[in-house]
């Protein structure tokens, strides 16, 4: 049976469930261990600088695209005659799809370990060893199972009913966890040299591969995929403002990506841990330091629980620009293209379950440094050259609060897709080894 489409309720609902896509796992879990291995504040630099020429301009474009067509990427390259645009549009539903699956492995991880600290458990691990031999196990199969059981009840009860209605309850709880921990983390004893770490920048430690790992959180970040923002964006009226909303949704992100730096290397340093140690940081690392941490166990429960919700928000967008495609271009029903998602998701996210290897590739180069960018450019070029660049700058301002000048034709169809490219071009080349990035 058809549905028709939805719209989002409100303004406020609009952001919180944008919010919600955008702050994940790549705040916390990615934005630290990112940060830590890339000089700490250095890394800041090339981050702020892509934010505002890239991620800023690419949720107007991907929402403006969505907006313009009412519709998600793959309709919308059809609509607008991009060359192709029937099998290209697949490239970033796969994509979103293949996050959605390996994110609800790590979505899966903090109920473990939300659940572990709850039960006091967590306080009586040797953190290393107890989380490798956690991952090499079939366990987290069922904590996979369950996370995608919960984003899929989310995403089966639709746009404003489902995932709005679940953002505008966990973007404040975020917001409330976030500050707990972050005054707890700033006044531990000796704080004061991660919050250096993290508020002085070394430009020596500015490489090109600063700047591509700054380039790969921005997309991942803002999940600028080539799809979830431009459903999220197919979902507004005509008096949203897009451009105001850029702005709050990438500075909001920011923000919040900010303070989860000020809780996690405070803590770091003041326990004399490694902040550079990667993606192990947010389990092995931070499980260590709530075990000796005063309060400890109820500190763990906090940062667990924000870490699922915040996992659990995005992973809902990832899945929903698989679901509308179903939904809209091929007329099934909701609950059923859900329940089927949920399924698939699942038989993918097996080996990423199963296998570090896997999962490491797929969720730092493939989805994020590869497909990403190729969504990313896709989307621009539909908008800029199949669309128009005069028709998109009418569609971006209709509803501003700050209005797109003439300078945003030009930068849209030329700068934006060329930035992209370069980012493609060095993802694909520290792929083959010709350019050296740590992932
Ligand atoms: N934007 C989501 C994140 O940062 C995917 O985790």
């Amino acid at each position: 049976m058809e549905e028709e489409r939805e719209r989002w309720g409100s303004k406020f609902g609009f952001i919180m469930a944008t919010m919600g896509s955008a702050v994940g796992l790549g705040n916390i879990w990615m934005f630290s261990y990112r940060c830590g291995r890339c000089g700490g504040a250095a890394f800041l630099i090339p981050y702020l600088i892509i934010l505002f020429l890239v991620g800023i301009i690419g949720l107007m474009v991907e929402w403006t695209l969505g907006r313009k067509n009412k519709a998600g990427v793959l309709d919308s390259l059809i609509n607008c005659g991009f060359p192709g645009g029937k099998y290209l549009g697949w490239i970033p539903i796969i994509n979103v799809f293949l996050i959605f699956s390996f994110y609800a492995v790590i979505e899966g991880w903090c109920m473990k370990y939300m659940v572990m600290s709850l039960s006091g458990e967590l306080m009586a691990i040797d953190p290393g060893p107890y989380f490798g031999n956690f991952v090499s196990s079939y366990e987290p199969l069922i904590w996979l199972a369950i996370g995608i059981i919960a984003t899929v009840t989310i995403n089966s009860f639709g746009v404003k009913k489902g995932i709005e209605r679940a953002c505008k309850f966990m973007m404040p709880l975020l917001l409330v966890l976030v500050v707990i921990l972050m005054i707890r983390s700033l006044t531990l004893p000796g704080a004061e040299a991660g919050i250096a770490f993290f508020t002085k920048p070394d430009l020596s430690k500015i490489t090109w591969d600063v700047w591509l790992n700054a380039a790969g959180q921005i997309f991942f970040s803002l999940s600028l995929v080539g799809s979830t923002m431009v459903v999220y964006g197919s979902y507004l009226r005509p008096k949203d403002d897009i451009p105001g909303s850029a702005l709050i949704v990438a500075l909001g992100n920011t923000a919040i990506a900010l303070m989860c730096g000020f809780v996690i290397f405070p803590a770091v340093f003041s326990f004399g841990l490694d902040p550079a140690s990667g993606p192990s940081l947010a389990f092995i690392t931070l499980s260590s330091i709530f075990q000796q941490m005063v309060g400890g166990r109820f500190f763990a429960f906090l940062f667990f629980l924000l870490l699922f919700i915040a996992a659990l928000s995005s992973d809902v967008s990832m899945m929903e620009p698989v679901t509308e495609v179903f939904v809209s271009h091929f007329k099934l029903g909701r609950k059923k293209v859900t329940l089927l998602l949920g399924f698939l998701a699942f038989l993918v996210g097996i080996p990423c379950a199963l296998l570090g290897w896997f999962l490491d590739l797929l969720a730092s180069v493939v989805t994020t440094m590869i497909l990403a960018p190729i969504g990313g450019i896709i989307v621009a070029v539909a908008l800029a050259w199949f669309v128009g660049v005069k028709h998109a700058r009418e569609e971006v301002n209709e509803g501003a609060s700050i209005k797109m000048g003439k300078w945003w034709e030009p930068y849209v169809k030329y700068i934006y897709p060329a930035i992209i490219l370069v980012i493609l071009i060095l993802g694909i080349l520290s792929c083959f080894g010709i350019f050296e990035a740590t992932w």
